[in-house]
């Protein structure tokens, strides 16, 4: 599926990513952790094509989709959908609205600026919505709704453009303990139902040993792990993060309960009907 070889970015003759390589066979959810500078939202924007890579490549089921432009470029865009930290929505515009912004890479510059979607897409959107358990905010702007709330609506557009991938650039870093928990088992259920792949930059160890199936480990711009969450032992993180001996995992958590649940029953308990 997806194909990484030595994929290196320089900014001002300053190494941001370093000759990452690693390859997903499956459609998996992956976390990638590191400490802030590590490179973890350069790697995401190369592989979105929102930064271009100084060298490596980056194919995807075969195909090279390093440097794209134009057209191509879009294409492969609405084909790995990006979520971030900020929502990135419309704040004064209505929630399905923003939805449908999702649909925008296949759209026409009328319509858009018109703000015309087909009944279709329309009835798509409030149904991803519904599946996202907020499909009584459609109508509200979505300024007026919950950081959690947000941060559903951006999922709800990254599904409109019925994406292979979804990358997620630290979803939950605004959230409180309860928001990111109904985000993140919202990922892992679109990832188990779907089969879309979730690549995730997280801010948290434990975060990313419940909810990923691999967690791949940054630091300076290099992969230094690329293991399983039971392989991610306290000291592989604490070199992952450069810690010294007094690095303590609560430093990186959000838990708000003791949450060992096995991911099967978080996506039969997640808030998504
Ligand atoms: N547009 C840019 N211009 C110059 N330097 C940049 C740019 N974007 C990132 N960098 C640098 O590249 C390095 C990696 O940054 P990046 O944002 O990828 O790290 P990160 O792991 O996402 O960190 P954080 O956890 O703080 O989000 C940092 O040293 C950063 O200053
Ligand atoms: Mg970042």
């Amino acid at each position: 599926m997806l194909h990484i070889t030595e994929l290196t970015k320089t900014f001002n003759g300053k190494t941001a990513v370093n000759k990452v390589s690693f390859d997903v066979k499956q459609p998996k959810m992956i976390g990638v952790i590191g400490r802030s500078g590590a490179g973890k939202s350069t790697l995401l924007r190369m592989l979105n094509c929102l930064t271009t890579a100084s060298t490596g490549t980056i194919s995807f089921n075969g195909e090279d989709v390093t440097g794209l432009r134009g057209a191509a470029r879009r294409q492969w865009q609405s084909r790995c959908a990006m979520i971030f930290q900020q929502f990135n929505l419309v704040p004064r515009m209505d929630v399905v609205s923003n939805v449908l912004h999702g649909t925008l890479n296949r759209r026409a510059t009328w319509a858009t600026m018109f703000n015309l979607y087909p009944q279709d897409d329309i009835h798509k959107a409030i149904e991803i919505l519904d599946r996202l358990g907020i499909a009584e905010q459609a109508p509200k702007r979505a300024e007026a709704l919950s950081g959690g709330q947000q941060q559903r609506v951006a999922i709800a557009r990254a599904l409109m453009q019925d994406p292979d991938i979804i990358l997620a650039d630290e979803p939950i870093a605004s959230l409180d303990p309860m928001n990111a928990q109904i985000v993140m088992d919202a990922l892992r259920r679109i990832h188990e139902e779907d089969g879309r792949m979730v690549i995730a930059n997280l801010h948290t160890l434990d975060t990313a040993r419940r909810y990923c199936d691999r967690v791949i480990g940054m630091r300076d711009g290099r992969v230094v792990f690329d293991g399983t969450p039971d392989q991610l032992t306290t000291g592989v993180a604490r070199d992952i993060y450069g810690a010294g001996a007094d690095f303590s995992e609560a430093a990186t958590s959000t838990q708000i309960e003791t949450l060992d649940r096995p991911k099967a029953e978080i996506a039969k308990t997640a808030a998504l009907v």
